[in-house]
Parts: C-alpha cells; structure tokens; sequence
C-alpha cells in the first residue's frame, strides 16, 4: 500500500479537470534536494513537485507527514510538496506514484553517499545507487518519461590529469570506493540508454563540493554520525559539538601543503538544477550530457578554516594528521560548459558559503532533530 500524505485520486489542476504537470524528486528531503525543491518553488515554476524519499537520511518528527526540511519549505514558500515515503527499489511504489501524477520529468538524488562506508557495505551502495536507478529508468520508460537530470559527481573524474577538470577529462578511472564506482556505472547506463532510443534526455549533473545552506538558515546539511566532509566538521566544531578538526595531510602539491577543492553553494548548485530542468524542455536536446557544476576556485583546507572563523567568530581547533587513503590532493571545475549549455554560473562567494553554514548551524545544533 502506498504510503503517503496525499489520496490516491489522480492530481488534478481544479479547473478544467487535467492533470497538472510534475517533476518527480527522489531523495528531495535530503540536503541537495531539498534546497532544489525550495530554488524551484521560489522560482515560481509551472510544475506540481513530487518527492519520493525514504527517509533513509532525512527526519520526520514523530507525528508529522512530512521530512522536517520539506516542511519547512513549504512553511517558507507558501507552497505545497506532495510527498511519497517510497524506495526507488520498489517499482510497484514507483508506478503508483507515475500514475497519479503527471509527470514530465525526474530530478533523481536519491542514492546512498558515505564514500568510507561504501567500501565496507558494497552491496547496499550498488542496490541502491545502480539497482534503484535502474529500477526508476524502467519505471519512466514504462510511463513514456525520458526526461533526466542525475546527481553525478567530479568523483567519476578519479585523480585529475589536468586542472581545471573539464567534462571531456577522462572517467572512471582509479576510482576507490563503491561509491565513486557507482556514479561512474550509472553514467554510464544513461549513456547506452540514450544511444538505445533518441526519446531520451539526460543531463548528468557533475558536483564539485556542495556546502552551505539556505540563506533563511532553516534548512541546511545535517548529516547522520560524525560528519565524513570538511564544511560539516568544521561547522559541528564551531558550534562545540567536536572538539577540533584533523586536517588529513599537509605535505600535498598545494600551496599551503593541503587539499584542495571547489566548494559551491548549495543554493547556486540547486539553481544549476532548475537551469537543467529548462534544457531538458529545449527541442534538440535529446541524448546524454554531463555538465560540472562548480565554481572554478579551489581553496585548501586551511583557507576554509580561517574563512569559517571569519564567518562564526569562533575559533576552530585543528591538528594536522595523516592523509586520508583515497584523497586527491586538488581539483576544481572548468565551468565553461555550464555556463554555454545551461546559462548557469556560480555567484555565491565562499564569504556566503561560511556565513549561510553557520547561521544554519548556530540556529540548529543538532540538525532537525527538535
Ligand atoms: P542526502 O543523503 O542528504 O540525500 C539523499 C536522499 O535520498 C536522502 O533524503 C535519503 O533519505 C534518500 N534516499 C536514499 N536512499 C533512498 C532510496 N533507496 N529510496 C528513496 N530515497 C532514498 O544526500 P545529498 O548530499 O543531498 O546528495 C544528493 C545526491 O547528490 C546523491 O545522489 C549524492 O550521491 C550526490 N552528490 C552529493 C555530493 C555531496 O557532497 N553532498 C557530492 C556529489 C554528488
Ligand atoms: N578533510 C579534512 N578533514 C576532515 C574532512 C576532510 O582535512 O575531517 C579534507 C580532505 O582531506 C579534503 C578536503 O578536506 O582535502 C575536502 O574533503 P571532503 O570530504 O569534504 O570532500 P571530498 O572532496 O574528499 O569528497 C566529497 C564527497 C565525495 C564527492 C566529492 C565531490 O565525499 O563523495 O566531495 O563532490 F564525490
């Protein structure tokens, strides 16, 4: 049975009894996802938002219906969310949803993410990553829906031939971890599925370092644990919930001896997301294409954490440890093709990234948890 907060009644627009046209959002409760739901609402887009989550990484309060991030978009937005807790593993679940709603295409973030934890638990990472996704293409070729766009990541460029790393960089190549692995195989699957029926069309979104979080502070990154990325770790320390940060190396090619990478605002990386969503519209723009989105800036570790006290006020312990097995020493994106395919560029500063973190963070602990 389908759980979820709405009837099972098709959605219709009111007046002339159609139904209203949807994009379908897996994993829209999580971090990324959930700023792209709150980008498309504020950008008053035409379409009705699906999301499917299965709350795997994101809470719900006790009582609630809704994950507490797509509650309070929609307190923020003043719109309405409609949302399925459903696993993309379960077509049956899937169909129901595509039957219901008119959907017009899939924005799918839904995957497992911990790169450490993949290398332990492989098999849950390809279930989900690779056999969900797969799951979720036949359910949209069964609905008759091609229209794409994937959470890729510039992890699929493995360690980098040159700087800055454009799309036509080799990939899967010395890649580490399941995860990583993951990305690249399921590149790869949208490549021989456009090749197979030109209806289809992809846009493969590569990620260079998402941090920060909604300039209302209300929603942002709350990951489950002890945090794996730099941005949540220093931020969990700021706030006093870590005591200091390991730097994991400082005898790297970099200029000050430690990793280096393109961070990009979460707001601006969801924006990259509404840009793709119009290509998908365009005619002609069938087949597959893998876009950065980054900013083309690199910063180190030790540049991050001086911004970061500028931005909270606070000082952030550190001491320099041993690199971490499967860390590049740097890499940022050419963002040249984003910009000429999806008019899309990066404006927020790493300034903004610190600051929307920490007001984020300062206000919420411990995530959403109440
Ligand atoms: P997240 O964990 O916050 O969001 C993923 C969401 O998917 C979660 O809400 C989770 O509950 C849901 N989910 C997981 N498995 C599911 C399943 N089987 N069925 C339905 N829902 C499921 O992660 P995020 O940081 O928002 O990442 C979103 C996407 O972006 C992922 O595909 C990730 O691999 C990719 N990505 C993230 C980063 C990053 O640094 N955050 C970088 C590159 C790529
Ligand atoms: N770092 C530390 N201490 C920490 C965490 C990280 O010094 O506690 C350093 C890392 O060594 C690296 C930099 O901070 O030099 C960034 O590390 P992150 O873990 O934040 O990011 P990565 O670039 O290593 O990887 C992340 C995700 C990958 C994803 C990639 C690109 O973990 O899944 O960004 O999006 F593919």
């Amino acid at each position: 049975m389908l759980q979820s907060c709405d009837t099972m009644q098709p959605q219709t627009n009111g007046t002339n009894g159609t139904m209203s046209s949807s994009i379908l959002i897996t994993g829209g409760a999580g971090y990324i996802g959930s700023h792209t739901v709150a980008v498309l609402l504020e950008a008053s887009t035409p379409h009705e938002l699906v999301v499917v989550d299965n709350l795997s990484n994101a809470h719900r309060e006790q009582g609630q219906k809704k994950p507490e991030s797509l509650r309070i978009v929609e307190e923020l937005t003043g719109k309405n969310i409609h949302f399925y807790d459903a696993d993309i593993r379960d077509a049956e679940k899937l169909s129901e949803i595509f039957n219901k709603h008119n959907i017009e295409c899939v924005i799918h973030f839904a995957a497992l993410k911990a790169v450490g934890e993949s290398v332990d638990k492989p098999l849950e990472y390809y279930q989900v990553n690779i056999s969900g996704t797969c799951t979720l293409f036949d359910v949209m070729r069964k609905h008759g829906v091609y229209k794409l766009v994937y959470s890729s990541s510039c992890t699929v460029y493995g360690e980098p031939r040159k700087l800055p790393i454009d799309e036509a960089h080799p990939t899967g190549l010395g890649l580490t971890s399941p995860y990583g692995k993951s990305k690249y195989f399921c590149e790869e699957i949208m490549k021989d599925i456009c090749r197979s029926d030109p209806k289809w069309t992809v846009v493969s979104l590569r990620y260079f370092n998402p941090v920060g979080a909604h300039l209302s502070g209300r929603i942002g990154e709350d990951p489950a644990g002890t945090p794996n990325n730099l941005m949540p770790y220093i931020s969990q320390v700021a706030v006093g919930r870590l005591p200091e940060l390991q730097v994991f190396g400082n005898n790297y090619q970099t200029s000050d001896g430690t990793g280096v990478r393109d961070y990009i605002h979460v707001v601006d990386l969801a924006a990259g997301h509404e840009r793709a969503v119009r290509l998908l519209q365009q005619p002609g723009a069938s087949g597959f294409h893998a876009v950065n989105l980054g900013t083309g800036v690199g910063y180190s570790v030790l540049q991050m954490i001086k911004a970061f006290e500028e931005a909270s006020g606070r000082k952030i312990p550190y001491k320099i440890v041993g690199r971490r097995p499967g860390d590049i020493s740097e890499n940022y994106a050419d963002v040249s093709l984003s910009h000429r395919l999806l008019g899309w560029r990066a404006t927020r500063t790493l300034e903004d990234m610190c600051r929307d973190t920490w007001r984020w963070q300062s206000a919420h602990p411990n995530g959403f948890k109440s």
